[in-house]
Order: C-alpha cells, then sequence, then structure tokens
C-alpha cells in the first residue's frame, strides 16, 4: 500500500515544509505556501528514468580527467547559436520562457525543422499533432526525422524516448508534464521540480540536449520554482512585445557561454526569421528631425546596437507630474530628471514625462542615459537635434558623463550607419586609439556642457 502524503510548498522558490507557513524562510516570501499531495514511491526506482551506467563515478584527479572536445550541435539558426554561446552542447538542458503567444512553439519547431540529419523529438502537452502540423505548414521548412509526442506523462514519454533515441528533445511545456511518482497536478511546484529532474537525469546519461518550454507568470518571472533556474544549464528569455513583430531571446543564464547576448526575430507569415542588422530596423529613417528624439549606441552582450529613444516633455494637467516609460528604467529616467534639474535648472517638477525605446526593445545598458537626456532636452526646448548625431554616455549623479565599455566597437556601429557625430564621454575620449574613421568624435565631461553644445 502506498501512503498518501501532502507536504507545503514555496511556490517561489519550491522550499518544502512540513506545514504551513506565513513567510518563507528561504526566500523571504510572504503567504506563498500551498499544499500539495506528495504519493508516498513505494514503487521500485528502477521504474524511473534509470541512469544505467551512471552510477557515482566515486572521486577523481582533476588532472586525470580526460575531456572530450564536447562538439556543439551548430542549428542552422544564427541567433540562437548566438544566444547559447555557440550551438546546442550535447547533454544540456536549456529553458526557454516566455509569455504566451510570443512564438516559443512556433520558434522550436521551426529549429527542429531546420535541423536536417537529426531525429528530433518534439513533445507537446499543449497542442495536438493536427495543430502543430498546421503551424509546421505554415513554416518553409521540412525534416522528415522530425517526430511528434502528444502526452505528458514523463514516464509515458521516456518509454518512446527509449525506442526513438533522438538527437535533440524539445518540450512543449514542462508546466503541462506530469510524473506518476508525484500526485499533484500539473504545474505545481514539485511536480515541475521533479519533472525537469528526471530530463536532467537523462540529459546527463544519455548527452542528449533536451529544450523546454517554460511559461511566465503575471509578473514576468518564469512560472515554477526559481530551482528550476538552477537545474538547467541555459536559461533564455523570449520577450518582446505582442503589437510589435520583433522578438528578442535573452540569455539569462548561460554555464557554457555568455549570459548577456541577445538574439533579435521578427515574426513573420512563415515563422520567425533572424534580425542579422538590427540597428537598420530599430532606427526610422525619416529624413526630418523631430524634436525629442535621440540616437543612442548600446551594446547588448557583445553585440553594439543603435535605437532610438523619444521623448515627450509637456505641461502637467494635474497636480503630481506624470512619468511614463516603456523600455526603459522608470527609477533611472527619475534620476536623470533630477540631473537635468538640479544641475542644468531644468523645472522638470512641473512637466508630465514620456520616454519609449522605439521598435519594442527594453534598453539596460547605462550607455544609453546620455541619449534619454538629450532627448528629454531636446522635447523639453521643442528643438530637433542635429541630424546624423548619435550618443553614448553615462550620466552621473553630479553630472558628470561617465565612460562607457566597448566605446571603439559603438563608434564603428555607428559610422556603418552613415551617423557623422557621436558624443561620448571625455574619459572614453582620452583612452581612443588614433583610428582614421570618418566620424566626428566630440567628447563631453558635462551635462551642462552637453546642452550648450546641442542648441
Ligand atoms: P506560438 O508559437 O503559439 O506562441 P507560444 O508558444 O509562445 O504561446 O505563437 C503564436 C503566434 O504566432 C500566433 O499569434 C500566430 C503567430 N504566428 C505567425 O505570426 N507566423 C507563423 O508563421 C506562425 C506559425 C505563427
Ligand atoms: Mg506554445
Amino acid at each position: 500500500m502506498s501512503k498518501v502524503k501532502s507536504a507545503f510548498f514555496c511556490q517561489q522558490c519550491g522550499f518544502e515544509s512540513a506545514k504551513w507557513l506565513g513567510k518563507c524562510p528561504a526566500c523571504q516570501q510572504w503567504n506563498s505556501f500551498v499544499e500539495e499531495i506528495k504519493h508516498k514511491d513505494t514503487k521500485p526506482v528502477a521504474n524511473r528514468w534509470q541512469q544505467d551506467n551512471h552510477a557515482s563515478s566515486g572521486i577523481v584527479k582533476l588532472h586525470d580527467i580526460t575531456t572530450v572536445d564536447e562538439r556543439r550541435v551548430i542549428t542552422p539558426d544564427a541567433e540562437l547559436n548566438r544566444v547559447l554561446g555557440g550551438g546546442i552542447v550535447p547533454g544540456s538542458i536549456v529553458l526557454i520562457a516566455g509569455e504566451p503567444g510570443i512564438g516559443k512553439s512556433t520558434l522550436l519547431l521551426q529549429i527542429g525543422l531546420q535541423l536536417k540529419d537529426q531525429i528530433v523529438l518534439y513533445v507537446s502537452g499543449e497542442e495536438s499533432d493536427q495543430q502543430i502540423s498546421m503551424r509546421a505548414e505554415r513554416l518553409p521548412f521540412s525534416n522528415q526525422q522530425l517526430y511528434l509526442l502528444t502526452e505528458t506523462d514523463t514516464q509515458k514519454i521516456f518509454q518512446e524516448v527509449k525506442k526513438l533515441q533522438p538527437d535533440l528533445v524539445i518540450i512543449d511545456s514542462i508546466q503541462t508534464l506530469q510524473t506518476p511518482f508525484i500526485e499533484s497536478s500539473p504545474g505545481s511546484v514539485s511536480q515541475i521540480r521533479e519533472c525537469a529532474a528526471e530530463w536532467q537525469r537523462y540529459a546527463k546519461a544519455t548527452h542528449t540536449p533536451v529544450i523546454l518550454i517554460g511559461h511566465i507568470t503575471k509578473d514576468g518571472s518564469i512560472a515554477g520554482p526559481k530551482i528550476l533556474e538552477h537545474m538547467v544549464d541555459t536559461v533564455l528569455q523570449f520577450e518582446g512585445d505582442r503589437h510589435y513583430a520583433y522578438r528578442i531571446l535573452r540569455t539569462l543564464k548561460n554555464r557554457f557561454g555568455s549570459s548577456s547576448e541577445l538574439g533579435i526575430y521578427e515574426m513573420t507569415m512563415t515563422g520567425m526569421k533572424a534580425v542579422m542588422n538590427p540597428s537598420e530596423i530599430l532606427l526610422s529613417s525619416k529624413e526630418d528631425s523631430l524634436s525629442g528624439v535621440a540616437i543612442a549606441a548600446t551594446m547588448e552582450g557583445l553585440r553594439p546596437f543603435l535605437v532610438e529613444v523619444q521623448a515627450l516633455v509637456s505641461p502637467s494637467a494635474y497636480g503630481t507630474p506624470q512619468r511614463t516609460v516603456t523600455g526603459f528604467d522608470l527609477r533611472r529616467l527619475q534620476l536623470l530628471l533630477a540631473v537635468l534639474e538640479k544641475r542644468a535648472g531644468f523645472p522638470f517638477a512641473m512637466k508630465d514625462v514620456f520616454l519609449n525605446i522605439a521598435g519594442g526593445l527594453k534598453v539596460e545598458d547605462p550607455a544609453s542615459d546620455l541619449a534619454v537626456l538629450c532627448a528629454l532636452l531636446s522635447s523639453y526646448e521643442d528643438q530637433p537635434l542635429q541630424h546624423h548625431v548619435c550618443f553614448a554616455g553615462e550620466v552621473g549623479l553630479s553630472g558628470e558623463i561617465r565612460s562607457v565599455n566597448r566605446i571603439e566597437q559603438r563608434i564603428a556601429e555607428a559610422e556603418k550607419l552613415g551617423f557623422e557625430k557621436m558624443l561620448i564621454s571625455r574619459n572614453n575620449f582620452k583612452n581612443l586609439q588614433k583610428s582614421n574613421a570618418t566620424i566626428e568624435i566630440i567628447p563631453v565631461s558635462k551635462v551642462e556642457e552637453v546642452f550648450r553644445l546641442l542648441f
């Protein structure tokens, strides 16, 4: 007889407790405990995915380990390779998380279809075979070796996997899976944790890469316990505004590469298309200058980007002025407004301020500060900035323009796109290698100086 047992789990971090707690002792979250039924596992462990030849290998000298050159699977998708740090590592487990409808299933199906000569198993717990095949018909790729399985029971999936011996497994999605060894419902913390652990054992034992699709909760974090992110090797976030065609695949964690990489796709009628030269599409090609627009030379990962910052400053109609941002940190905007007010004497306290990063992009690079500041000044004065000028500099609390990293790459990108002038920090300017660049570099050290140069 098996014994039914329940326990309380923190929905935030997966902490397990025998009794209900108001505050999680592990992650300090309030009111996050939910009771889940655990099935006391009395079946022989051999029923589970067994790593037959994966018994503990005992202590070994690091020196004695001969590393086999891990041959990554280079996918035909350059953007995916980039965010994974150069292809899929065998035996790795990748989590791709994103909001509903953002295109996770489409992206992974098209990757499966593009991996010719590889046996790919696409497991779906969300859609039927017909739905997946209808989606595949819209995509301009085909792979004779792509297999579909609509199943949510992990043990049944493993049985099929043993027969098929795939080269890549795609799970859509981890929240729909259910292991029979735990009795709580799919999507609960203990289910997600256990299912992910089973796939992790499978991936490590067979050296097969596994890609898990994950959902995102209302507040934008990956649904399920934080421990899920710790268990996997790579976490990618698929984001973008559903009203825009552009989608961004961002690396949040990567055991095999840089964790600040970014891939850009465009959602088209025939699937996701990689965007190779993002700056060109992110800048509007209007020839007439508008007030409140400035171009920032930012970096995302190792890639330089030019993005358009749009600001609107208008007299405040109500007592409390509004500050609204899209794609930029609100607190960072408030800081920049305070700097402008204190150091350059602009009374923003009486103004509503709206800030938008064009193209639905989110900018986190501090080097975009200078462009934000110039866009604000331009809108305040209602004067357009000069044509073909871009900006790269961090703004400090005392109004100083601080240097930013990889300035040479930013300058090269601006030059490539035909910009004629670029404002950068004086500290960056001092260390700049002499180059035969045709772009004019203007050094600035204070906010006041920027204002004099612009108008
Ligand atoms: P989907 O991959 O189902 O999103 P997720 O798995 O993240 O929930 O994406 C669904 C959206 O993508 C849907 O609104 C239709 C659109 N779409 C295209 O625009 N072009 C296409 O070629 C395909 C297959 C879907
Ligand atoms: Mg989906």
